[in-house]
């Protein structure tokens, strides 16, 4: 009877006199998602083997044993060789079982002072901080490609919209500059929702913490983490962290769905202000003429699954008592896709924003209609002394005669531009300009070329580093 781990299914069947149906086992199992998080099983194992045998709980002979059977595990899953089992629940149990198997008592002595209850969280803490890593480093490259491409498109002068009407002229570079601010504060966003995942749970157990003297300091160390959980019951209940990504991922993806928007619209031919590579594109099974901007739409898309992860964490804990509650084992599957998703998406988008093709006339000429300069134009009426909302109502009705004449203000003569106001002189056709208007805005945050290359510059710079 003793040996029962060893021989019977479950962890805790000795309690139980009739087995789990089919049906309520699959219910119940996670193996076959959480089997991703081994790495970080493991991980979290050897911390804690290495400090209990720092406190003297593990022999030096046992420490060795069960740091050679993982480093087996590990391997055998690496090669796929590994057989996962639902009847053994979960990842925590099916390399526990392994263990046992390959290293006998030794392994059965590993989760003394431990239960899955803080394992688990201690594994999904040191899975989302790699997957944290990894997406902080992906908006980063994706920033630097935006910086490289606003570079060369400094000048390239396109209308700005407010109200999907043209308002005012404004450079690409610095339009493409506007997503890479986005970005730079979702990397900060991540960075910040990072210090609360960096923390150890391990040492809590069940959820009352434990009567061995474990050195919860010591594993924190060993993994990494820069903090201890400082409440058992906390620790193995709290998903906080997991909802801070979820949120940090819901808000990247809003940003990428914006620009997806553009994308789209500037690919339309009626707009024509750019294409994408063939390779983010596909064509349609019947009209032969299409190239659909397949990238960006299903990133807009993919955009409420992430969202729908977001609400379902929220959700999952919002009636939840202390401590554990099995509710917990629902944070993986969503938390996992709402990561993949922004890894994959990032991914791509890096590729796809590093090689977009502008047509830089099929911008100007749009930038031409609408009378985007009028501000420009109420603009030098103040500085000849007017006040700005009679300057407001003079360009108003050089705008309304233009209209009627289907011209733009600087086709107007100076005379006729006179008859509005005398005080305006032929100095006001290089303010009418685009290129006049645009490099009139130099100032931080402006739209001239001068400071959207120095703003780019500043991104690769910090990049480099
Ligand atoms: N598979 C479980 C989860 O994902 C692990 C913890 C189970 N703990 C328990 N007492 N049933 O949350």
């Amino acid at each position: 009877m003793h040996n029962q781990f060893a021989n019977k299914a479950q962890a805790w069947s000795a309690r139980f006199s009739e087995p789990v149906s089919d049906l309520v086992k699959r219910y119940t199992a996670s193996v076959n998602f959480d089997q991703r998080m081994a790495r970080f099983d493991i991980q979290g194992s050897l911390a804690h083997a290495e400090m209990l045998a720092s406190i003297g709980i593990l022999s030096a002979a046992d420490l060795t044993a069960i740091q050679k059977g993982m480093d087996r595990i590990l391997t055998e899953i690496d090669e796929g060789r590994f057989e996962w089992s639902i009847d053994l629940e979960d990842v925590h149990l099916n390399i526990e079982k392994r263990l046992v198997e390959l290293i006998g008592d030794a392994g059965k002595r590993l989760h003394t002072g431990r239960s899955r209850n803080d394992q688990v969280a201690t594994d999904i803490r040191l899975w989302l901080r790699n997957e944290i890593d990894i997406a902080i480093d992906l908006l980063g490259q994706l920033r630097t490609a935006l910086a490289r491409l606003a570079l060369e498109q400094a000048e390239t002068i396109l209308p700005g919209f407010t109200h999907l009407q043209v308002a005012q002229p404004v450079t690409f570079g610095h339009h493409l500059l506007a997503y890479a601010e986005m970005f730079g504060r979702d990397a900060e966003r991540l960075a910040d929702c990072r210090r609360r995942v960096n923390r150890l749970p391990l040492g809590a157990a069940a959820l009352a913490g434990t009567s061995y003297p474990l050195d919860r300091e010591r594993v924190a160390r060993t993994l990494g983490f820069d903090e201890v959980c400082r409440n058992s019951l906390d620790a193995v209940s709290d998903r906080d962290f997991a909802i801070e990504f979820c949120s940090a991922a819901a808000l990247i993806m809003m940003h990428i769905s914006r620009m997806s928007e553009e994308l789209i619209l500037w690919m339309s031919p009626r707009i024509g202000f750019i294409q994408l590579a063939d390779r983010f594109c596909t064509g349609s099974s019947i009209m032969p003429q299409k190239k659909n901007p397949d990238v960006p739409e299903l990133a807009r898309g993919k955009t409420g699954r992430v969202n729908g992860h977001l609400i379902g964490l929220l959700t999952l804990m919002k009636g939840q008592p202390l401590a554990y509650n099995k509710d917990n084992q629902e944070d993986k599957e969503g938390l996992f896709d709402a990561a993949d998703t922004v890894r994959d998406t990032l991914t791509i988008f890096v590729d796809m924003m590093s090689g977009v093709k502008v047509n830089a006339q099929a911008m100007r000429a749009a930038a031409l209609q609408g009378f985007a300069t009028a501000t420009d134009l109420a603009d030098y009426l103040v500085k000849k002394g007017i006040p700005f909302r009679d300057a407001h109502e003079i360009v108003a009705h050089a705008v309304r005669t233009c209209e009627q004449r289907q011209c733009d203000l600087a086709d107007l003569s100076l005379q006729e531009l006179q008859a509005f106001n005398p005080l305006i002189q032929d100095d006001i056709f290089q303010v009418l300009t685009l290129e006049g208007s645009v490099a009139a805005r130099s100032h931080t945050g402006g739209t001239a070329p001068v400071r959207v290359r120095a703003e780019a510059q500043r991104i690769l710079d910090q990049s480099a580093q």
